[in-house]
């Protein structure tokens, strides 16, 4: 079972500030195309909330028109830029999504892997939380299937980063969440995003970690003072491959973009110890290796 994760679309009206700045409508069109043209295909999509920049509907009508060609299920859920009614207004088909007005948190049982989403919106607020309520929510859930190998996703990651500003807008109850996965061990990962980078840490027993954002990433900064700045480094994705009990569930970064040509060294039955790298193989203007 392989499951992509993209992040922090922030999908925008044309020819706002964030759609002129960052073009993450053009990203999510290539990150979109990325994942269907992966060999073997993800199974399924999981996009970690900061859907849309703003939380308005034509945003999500935005979105939903830029997922339409997604060759496979998405699974959505809110970061700080997100509306809850808005989102589960637009994607009324998306049929996992609760409608009673609350939490946008949900259990997804059809996979090998068992799929827990979290939400950890504060209307208004950049950081995040998990309440009793959340947390307690989250803990029925993970106790109907202690021997489903699970992931859990949230937008705000349950940890500090250094990247000082974004600490500053972190997850309130990283603790209490903390004690609620300790008590399920099957949980596997617990995947977020909302710091635009990859990063990984240990937590309560399983692994954390971000995924990259699918067009312009925080620059990595670990100074102690709170500068923040966006950078276009290369988009990306989280692959989170499942292969079975035995080897588990490892987390791979796939890099976006049709830059990088690769350069076959072992073809399937030897090593090819003649070959050159093809043309494109280093970016545009250098001279190609061992010309
Ligand atoms: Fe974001
Ligand atoms: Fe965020």
């Amino acid at each position: 079972m392989l499951i992509a994760q993209i992040t922090d679309t922030h999908i925008s009206a044309p020819g706002s500030r964030t759609d002129r700045f960052y073009r993450t409508a053009e990203h999510l069109e290539r990150a979109v195309a990325h994942l269907n043209t992966l060999t073997p295909r993800p199974d399924l999509v999981l996009a970690t909330g900061d859907l849309v920049d703003r939380g308005e509907i034509d945003e999500y009508e935005r979105l939903r028109e830029l997922l339409q060609p997604l060759g496979m299920p998405a699974y959505l859920i809110v970061g700080n830029h997100d509306d809850r009614g808005n989102l589960a207004r637009v994607f009324d088909q998306h049929r996992y999504l609760p409608r009673d007005g609350g939490f946008l948190h949900y259990a997804v049982e059809d996979w090998p892997v068992r799929l827990v989403a979290l939400d950890t919106l504060i209307p208004g607020e950049t950081g995040g939380r998990l309440c009793g309520e959340r947390l307690a929510w989250l803990d029925a859930r993970l106790g109907e299937a202690r021997e489903r190998p699970t992931i859990v996703f949230m937008h705000h990651p349950p940890f500090i980063t250094g990247i000082r500003k974004m600490d500053e807008m972190g997850l309130d109850g990283s603790d209490a969440l903390a004690t609620v996965i300790r008590r399920h061990p099957q949980v596997e990962r617990l995947v977020c995003g909302h710091v635009h980078r990859a990063i990984v840490r240990r937590f309560a027993g399983t692994v954390a970690c971000t995924a990259p954002a699918t067009a312009h990433q925080l620059a990595l900064d670990l100074r102690p003072a709170p500068l923040l700045a966006t950078v276009m480094e290369p988009p990306g994705c989280l692959l989170h491959l499942w292969l079975g009990e035995g080897d588990g569930l490892v987390s791979h970064v796939s890099v976006i973009g049709d830059r990088h040509t690769p350069f076959t060294i072992f073809d399937g039955r030897q090593w090819l110890h003649d070959a050159r790298p093809p043309a494109g193989f280093h970016a545009e203007g250098s001279a190609p290796l061992g010309a």
